[in-house]
Protein backbone atom coordinates (compact mmCIF):
# COMPACT_ATOMS: atom_id res chain seq x y z
CA UNK A 1 0.00 0.00 0.00
CA UNK A 2 2.24 3.03 -1.63
CA UNK A 3 -0.91 5.45 -1.76
CA UNK A 4 -0.86 8.56 -0.31
CA UNK A 5 -2.61 9.01 2.76
CA UNK A 6 -6.07 10.29 2.76
CA UNK A 7 -7.21 12.67 5.72
CA UNK A 8 -10.91 12.30 7.28
CA UNK A 9 -11.90 15.06 10.35
CA UNK A 10 -14.65 14.28 12.11
CA UNK A 11 -16.22 16.66 15.24
CA UNK A 12 -18.42 15.60 17.45
CA UNK A 13 -15.69 12.21 17.95
CA UNK A 14 -17.11 11.31 21.13
CA UNK A 15 -21.05 11.61 20.20
CA UNK A 16 -22.85 8.64 18.91
CA UNK A 17 -23.26 9.52 15.38
CA UNK A 18 -19.71 9.30 15.41
CA UNK A 19 -19.40 5.53 17.64
CA UNK A 20 -20.97 4.12 14.45
CA UNK A 21 -19.43 6.40 11.71
CA UNK A 22 -15.57 6.35 12.69
CA UNK A 23 -15.09 2.51 12.53
CA UNK A 24 -17.06 2.18 8.89
CA UNK A 25 -14.42 4.98 7.52
CA UNK A 26 -11.74 3.07 9.01
CA UNK A 27 -12.91 0.42 8.29
CA UNK A 28 -12.37 1.46 4.45
CA UNK A 29 -16.09 1.99 3.57
CA UNK A 30 -15.74 5.53 1.99
CA UNK A 31 -12.44 5.45 0.19
CA UNK A 32 -12.11 1.70 -0.34
CA UNK A 33 -9.86 -0.98 0.44
CA UNK A 34 -6.78 0.08 -1.12
CA UNK A 35 -7.02 3.51 0.20
CA UNK A 36 -5.49 4.34 3.98
CA UNK A 37 -6.37 6.90 6.17
CA UNK A 38 -5.81 8.97 8.46
CA UNK A 39 -8.64 10.09 11.24
CA UNK A 40 -8.30 13.39 13.00
CA UNK A 41 -11.02 13.53 15.93
CA UNK A 42 -12.16 16.70 17.83
CA UNK A 43 -13.98 16.83 20.67
CA UNK A 44 -14.33 19.71 23.40
CA UNK A 45 -12.09 18.97 26.40
CA UNK A 46 -14.83 17.49 28.76
CA UNK A 47 -14.94 14.73 26.58
CA UNK A 48 -11.51 13.73 26.30
CA UNK A 49 -11.84 10.32 28.35
CA UNK A 50 -14.68 9.08 26.23
CA UNK A 51 -12.40 9.91 23.17
CA UNK A 52 -9.93 7.89 24.38
CA UNK A 53 -11.87 5.29 24.99
CA UNK A 54 -13.30 5.10 21.20
CA UNK A 55 -9.68 5.33 20.17
CA UNK A 56 -8.52 2.48 22.13
CA UNK A 57 -11.49 0.63 20.62
CA UNK A 58 -10.10 1.79 17.10
CA UNK A 59 -6.56 0.41 17.98
CA UNK A 60 -8.35 -2.82 19.36
CA UNK A 61 -10.19 -3.44 15.67
CA UNK A 62 -6.88 -3.43 14.03
CA UNK A 63 -7.85 -2.24 11.03
CA UNK A 64 -5.25 -2.21 8.36
CA UNK A 65 -5.96 1.26 6.65
CA UNK A 66 -5.95 2.98 9.47
CA UNK A 67 -2.09 4.59 9.75
CA UNK A 68 -2.83 7.24 12.18
CA UNK A 69 -5.26 8.88 14.37
CA UNK A 70 -4.70 12.04 15.88
CA UNK A 71 -7.44 14.31 18.60
CA UNK A 72 -7.50 17.49 20.14
CA UNK A 73 -10.06 19.81 20.84
CA UNK A 74 -8.11 22.93 19.07
CA UNK A 75 -9.77 22.89 15.15
CA UNK A 76 -6.80 24.56 13.87
CA UNK A 77 -4.34 22.06 14.88
CA UNK A 78 -6.99 18.60 14.24
CA UNK A 79 -8.15 20.28 10.94
CA UNK A 80 -4.96 20.77 9.15
CA UNK A 81 -4.00 19.19 6.06
CA UNK A 82 -7.66 17.35 6.18
CA UNK A 83 -8.58 16.21 3.08
CA UNK A 84 -12.85 15.88 4.05
CA UNK A 85 -14.47 16.69 6.81
CA UNK A 86 -17.48 15.84 8.58
CA UNK A 87 -18.95 18.79 10.94
CA UNK A 88 -20.91 16.43 13.45
CA UNK A 89 -20.44 17.91 16.94
CA UNK A 90 -23.36 20.40 18.01
CA UNK A 91 -24.82 21.24 21.17
CA UNK A 92 -28.29 19.89 21.54
CA UNK A 93 -31.01 22.02 23.04
CA UNK A 94 -31.10 22.09 26.40
CA UNK A 95 -34.06 22.63 28.82
CA UNK A 96 -36.09 25.71 27.96
CA UNK A 97 -33.58 26.73 25.18
CA UNK A 98 -34.93 28.88 22.38
CA UNK A 99 -34.65 27.61 18.57
CA UNK A 100 -32.82 31.15 18.74
CA UNK A 101 -30.47 30.23 21.54
CA UNK A 102 -29.63 27.05 19.88
CA UNK A 103 -28.54 28.96 16.64
CA UNK A 104 -26.67 31.18 18.76
CA UNK A 105 -24.80 28.34 20.82
CA UNK A 106 -23.95 26.36 17.62
CA UNK A 107 -23.35 29.66 15.48
CA UNK A 108 -20.39 30.02 17.24
CA UNK A 109 -19.14 26.88 16.88
CA UNK A 110 -19.81 26.43 13.34
CA UNK A 111 -17.80 30.06 12.62
CA UNK A 112 -15.25 29.22 14.30
CA UNK A 113 -14.48 26.01 13.19
CA UNK A 114 -15.45 27.56 9.33
CA UNK A 115 -12.40 30.18 9.97
CA UNK A 116 -10.28 27.17 11.04
CA UNK A 117 -10.89 25.43 8.03
CA UNK A 118 -10.51 28.51 5.61
CA UNK A 119 -6.72 28.54 6.98
CA UNK A 120 -5.77 24.65 7.53
CA UNK A 121 -7.51 23.33 5.34
CA UNK A 122 -9.13 25.15 2.43
CA UNK A 123 -9.33 22.17 -0.03
CA UNK A 124 -11.52 20.11 1.95
CA UNK A 125 -15.24 19.13 1.35
CA UNK A 126 -17.11 20.13 4.02
CA UNK A 127 -20.56 17.91 5.07
CA UNK A 128 -22.26 19.64 7.56
CA UNK A 129 -24.36 17.31 9.99
CA UNK A 130 -24.76 19.34 13.51
CA UNK A 131 -28.02 20.62 13.66
CA UNK A 132 -29.59 23.18 12.12
CA UNK A 133 -27.55 21.55 9.62
CA UNK A 134 -28.10 24.38 7.10
CA UNK A 135 -27.65 27.49 8.51
CA UNK A 136 -24.33 25.98 10.36
CA UNK A 137 -23.19 25.55 6.88
CA UNK A 138 -23.80 28.84 6.18
CA UNK A 139 -22.27 30.45 9.14
CA UNK A 140 -19.00 27.80 8.44
CA UNK A 141 -18.21 28.72 5.05
CA UNK A 142 -18.74 32.61 5.61
CA UNK A 143 -16.26 32.30 8.02
CA UNK A 144 -14.00 30.19 5.68
CA UNK A 145 -12.49 33.32 4.22
CA UNK A 146 -10.85 33.25 0.41
CA UNK A 147 -12.28 29.62 0.38
CA UNK A 148 -14.64 28.36 -2.45
CA UNK A 149 -18.08 28.18 -0.30
CA UNK A 150 -19.03 25.67 -2.92
CA UNK A 151 -17.07 23.06 -0.80
CA UNK A 152 -19.87 22.95 2.28
CA UNK A 153 -22.53 21.19 2.29
CA UNK A 154 -25.60 20.04 4.60
CA UNK A 155 -26.75 16.52 5.09
CA UNK A 156 -30.11 15.85 4.27
CA UNK A 157 -29.49 12.39 3.21
CA UNK A 158 -30.97 10.83 5.79
CA UNK A 159 -34.18 12.18 5.13
CA UNK A 160 -33.93 11.16 1.41
CA UNK A 161 -32.96 7.43 2.52
CA UNK A 162 -35.93 7.98 4.83
CA UNK A 163 -38.00 8.91 2.11
CA UNK A 164 -36.98 6.14 -0.28
CA UNK A 165 -37.83 3.19 2.04
CA UNK A 166 -41.13 4.72 2.73
CA UNK A 167 -41.84 4.65 -0.70
CA UNK A 168 -40.91 0.95 -1.03
CA UNK A 169 -42.76 -0.30 1.86
CA UNK A 170 -45.74 1.35 0.18
CA UNK A 171 -45.55 0.02 -3.17
CA UNK A 172 -44.56 -3.10 -1.70
CA UNK A 173 -41.21 -3.37 -3.88
CA UNK A 174 -37.66 -3.87 -3.46
CA UNK A 175 -35.28 -0.59 -2.15
CA UNK A 176 -33.61 -0.73 -5.51
CA UNK A 177 -36.93 -0.05 -7.89
CA UNK A 178 -37.24 3.34 -6.07
CA UNK A 179 -35.06 5.79 -7.43
CA UNK A 180 -35.21 9.84 -7.77
CA UNK A 181 -36.58 10.69 -4.59
CA UNK A 182 -35.11 14.55 -3.89
CA UNK A 183 -35.50 16.39 -0.14
CA UNK A 184 -35.72 20.09 -1.02
CA UNK A 185 -35.25 22.74 1.66
CA UNK A 186 -34.19 22.90 5.01
CA UNK A 187 -33.08 19.96 7.20
CA UNK A 188 -35.93 20.22 9.54
CA UNK A 189 -40.02 19.84 10.08
CA UNK A 190 -40.57 22.63 6.77
CA UNK A 191 -38.30 20.07 4.90
CA UNK A 192 -39.75 19.12 1.27
CA UNK A 193 -39.85 15.18 0.50
CA UNK A 194 -40.37 15.00 -3.33
CA UNK A 195 -42.68 11.84 -4.34
CA UNK A 196 -43.82 14.08 -7.57
CA UNK A 197 -40.64 13.41 -9.15
CA UNK A 198 -39.97 9.98 -7.51
CA UNK A 199 -39.78 6.86 -9.80
CA UNK A 200 -41.14 3.59 -8.69
CA UNK A 201 -40.21 0.67 -11.32
CA UNK A 202 -38.83 3.58 -13.50
CA UNK A 203 -42.66 4.79 -13.22
CA UNK A 204 -44.18 8.09 -11.26
CA UNK A 205 -44.79 7.21 -7.87
CA UNK A 206 -47.61 8.93 -7.69
CA UNK A 207 -49.23 6.42 -10.42
CA UNK A 208 -47.76 3.88 -9.15
CA UNK A 209 -49.20 4.12 -5.57
CA UNK A 210 -52.21 5.93 -6.68
CA UNK A 211 -53.05 7.48 -3.37
CA UNK A 212 -52.45 11.47 -3.99
CA UNK A 213 -53.41 12.02 -0.63
CA UNK A 214 -51.23 9.48 1.34
CA UNK A 215 -48.30 11.04 -1.41
CA UNK A 216 -48.74 14.83 -0.99
CA UNK A 217 -49.94 14.39 3.66
CA UNK A 218 -49.21 11.06 4.99
CA UNK A 219 -45.61 10.71 3.25
CA UNK A 220 -44.91 14.47 3.25
CA UNK A 221 -45.70 14.48 7.33
CA UNK A 222 -43.92 11.33 7.99
CA UNK A 223 -40.76 11.81 6.55
CA UNK A 224 -40.46 15.46 8.04
CA UNK A 225 -40.98 14.17 11.50
CA UNK A 226 -39.65 10.89 11.65
CA UNK A 227 -36.58 12.04 13.48
CA UNK A 228 -39.03 13.34 16.09
CA UNK A 229 -40.41 9.39 15.72
CA UNK A 230 -37.19 7.85 16.46
CA UNK A 231 -36.23 10.00 19.21
CA UNK A 232 -39.68 8.97 21.04
CA UNK A 233 -38.95 5.79 20.14
CA UNK A 234 -35.33 5.08 21.33
CA UNK A 235 -35.00 7.77 24.08
CA UNK A 236 -32.17 9.24 21.68
CA UNK A 237 -31.70 10.76 18.12
CA UNK A 238 -31.17 8.73 15.29
CA UNK A 239 -27.81 7.65 15.30
CA UNK A 240 -26.44 4.71 13.05
CA UNK A 241 -28.83 5.91 10.18
CA UNK A 242 -27.11 9.16 10.07
CA UNK A 243 -23.97 7.68 10.16
CA UNK A 244 -24.99 5.53 7.34
CA UNK A 245 -25.66 9.02 5.75
CA UNK A 246 -22.94 10.75 6.59
CA UNK A 247 -21.04 8.44 4.75
CA UNK A 248 -22.87 7.93 1.66
CA UNK A 249 -23.76 11.69 1.60
CA UNK A 250 -19.56 12.03 1.62
CA UNK A 251 -19.25 9.26 -1.08
CA UNK A 252 -21.54 11.21 -3.56
CA UNK A 253 -19.67 14.21 -3.14
CA UNK A 254 -16.71 12.91 -3.82
CA UNK A 255 -17.48 10.24 -6.54
CA UNK A 256 -19.32 10.77 -10.01
CA UNK A 257 -23.29 9.69 -9.97
CA UNK A 258 -24.16 7.24 -12.21
CA UNK A 259 -25.17 8.71 -15.22
CA UNK A 260 -29.49 9.37 -15.15
CA UNK A 261 -29.23 9.39 -10.81
CA UNK A 262 -29.15 11.85 -8.64
CA UNK A 263 -29.01 12.44 -4.87
CA UNK A 264 -30.20 15.48 -2.31
CA UNK A 265 -27.98 17.74 -0.64
CA UNK A 266 -27.63 21.09 0.54
CA UNK A 267 -25.55 23.91 -0.43
CA UNK A 268 -25.34 27.33 -1.60
CA UNK A 269 -28.54 28.42 -3.42
CA UNK A 270 -27.04 31.20 -5.89
CA UNK A 271 -26.23 29.58 -8.72
CA UNK A 272 -29.54 27.45 -8.55
CA UNK A 273 -32.01 26.86 -11.90
CA UNK A 274 -34.70 27.32 -9.33
CA UNK A 275 -36.57 30.09 -8.15
CA UNK A 276 -35.04 30.19 -4.17
CA UNK A 277 -33.47 32.90 -2.85
CA UNK A 278 -29.90 33.63 -2.84
CA UNK A 279 -27.67 33.28 -0.39
CA UNK A 280 -29.35 30.18 1.78
CA UNK A 281 -27.92 26.42 1.83
CA UNK A 282 -30.88 25.00 0.84
CA UNK A 283 -31.76 21.01 -0.26
CA UNK A 284 -31.57 20.20 -3.64
CA UNK A 285 -31.32 16.93 -6.58
CA UNK A 286 -27.91 17.11 -6.98
CA UNK A 287 -24.87 14.89 -9.31
CA UNK A 288 -21.09 15.07 -8.53
CA UNK A 289 -18.86 14.85 -11.52
CA UNK A 290 -16.47 13.78 -9.08
CA UNK A 291 -14.34 15.07 -5.97
CA UNK A 292 -17.02 17.70 -5.08
CA UNK A 293 -18.22 19.31 -8.44
CA UNK A 294 -21.62 19.41 -8.05
CA UNK A 295 -23.97 20.49 -9.88
CA UNK A 296 -27.82 21.08 -9.72
CA UNK A 297 -30.48 18.67 -11.57
CA UNK A 298 -31.72 21.79 -13.26
CA UNK A 299 -35.57 21.47 -14.74
CA UNK A 300 -37.70 19.70 -12.47
CA UNK A 301 -41.15 21.41 -12.50
CA UNK A 302 -42.82 22.28 -9.42
CA UNK A 303 -46.21 22.22 -9.31
CA UNK A 304 -48.85 24.25 -6.94
CA UNK A 305 -48.51 21.44 -4.43
CA UNK A 306 -44.53 21.48 -4.18
CA UNK A 307 -44.40 25.24 -4.89
CA UNK A 308 -46.26 25.86 -1.65
CA UNK A 309 -44.04 23.35 0.52
CA UNK A 310 -41.05 25.46 -0.87
CA UNK A 311 -42.26 28.33 -0.09
CA UNK A 312 -42.33 27.04 3.89
CA UNK A 313 -39.03 25.74 3.91
CA UNK A 314 -37.05 28.65 1.96
CA UNK A 315 -39.34 31.27 4.64
CA UNK A 316 -37.67 29.10 7.77
CA UNK A 317 -34.41 29.02 6.32
CA UNK A 318 -34.58 32.98 5.69
CA UNK A 319 -36.04 33.14 9.80
CA UNK A 320 -32.94 31.15 10.59
CA UNK A 321 -30.59 33.11 8.69
CA UNK A 322 -31.67 36.38 10.59
CA UNK A 323 -31.65 35.08 13.55
CA UNK A 324 -27.39 34.58 13.03
CA UNK A 325 -27.22 37.55 11.21
CA UNK A 326 -24.25 39.04 13.14
CA UNK A 327 -21.76 35.83 12.62
CA UNK A 328 -22.28 36.20 8.33
N1 LIG B 1 -28.41 16.23 9.38
C1 LIG B 1 -28.97 15.14 9.87
O1 LIG B 1 -29.67 14.41 9.15
C2 LIG B 1 -28.77 14.72 11.29
C3 LIG B 1 -29.26 13.48 11.72
C4 LIG B 1 -29.07 13.10 13.06
C5 LIG B 1 -28.43 13.96 13.93
N2 LIG B 1 -28.00 15.16 13.48
C6 LIG B 1 -27.30 16.09 14.38
O2 LIG B 1 -25.95 15.67 14.53
C7 LIG B 1 -25.43 16.21 15.74
C8 LIG B 1 -24.68 15.15 16.51
O3 LIG B 1 -25.59 14.14 16.92
P1 LIG B 1 -25.12 13.01 17.96
O4 LIG B 1 -26.30 12.13 18.14
O5 LIG B 1 -23.84 12.42 17.57
O6 LIG B 1 -24.96 13.91 19.28
P2 LIG B 1 -24.13 13.60 20.59
O7 LIG B 1 -24.63 14.58 21.61
O8 LIG B 1 -24.10 12.16 20.90
O9 LIG B 1 -22.64 14.00 20.17
C9 LIG B 1 -22.28 15.31 19.87
C10 LIG B 1 -20.85 15.47 20.28
O10 LIG B 1 -20.40 16.74 19.81
C11 LIG B 1 -19.48 17.21 20.76
N3 LIG B 1 -19.29 18.65 20.60
C12 LIG B 1 -20.06 19.67 21.08
N4 LIG B 1 -19.48 20.84 20.76
C13 LIG B 1 -18.35 20.57 20.07
C14 LIG B 1 -17.34 21.37 19.51
N5 LIG B 1 -17.37 22.70 19.61
N6 LIG B 1 -16.33 20.75 18.90
C15 LIG B 1 -16.25 19.41 18.80
N7 LIG B 1 -17.18 18.59 19.35
C16 LIG B 1 -18.22 19.18 19.97
C17 LIG B 1 -20.09 16.81 22.10
O11 LIG B 1 -19.11 16.81 23.13
C18 LIG B 1 -20.62 15.42 21.78
O12 LIG B 1 -19.69 14.41 22.10
C19 LIG B 1 -26.62 16.81 16.46
O13 LIG B 1 -26.63 18.21 16.22
C20 LIG B 1 -27.80 16.17 15.79
O14 LIG B 1 -28.97 16.96 15.88
C21 LIG B 1 -28.14 15.55 12.19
Amino acid sequence: MSQKIKRIGITGAAGQIAYSLLFKLASGDLLGPQQPIALHLLEVPEAEGPLKGTVMELEDCAFPLLSEVEMGSDPETVFRGVDYLFLVGAKPRGPGMERKDLLGENGKIFATQGAAIGRVCPNALVLVVGNPCNTNCLIAQKAAKNMDPYRFFAMTRLDQNRALSMLARKANVPLTEVSHVTIWGNHSSTQVPDAVHALIRKKPAYDMIQDRKWCEETFVTDIQKRGATVIAARGKSSAASAAHAALEAMKSLIFPTPKGEWFSMALLSNNAPYPVSPGLVFSFPCTSAGEGKINIVPGLEWDAFLKAKMAITEKELIEERELIKDLL
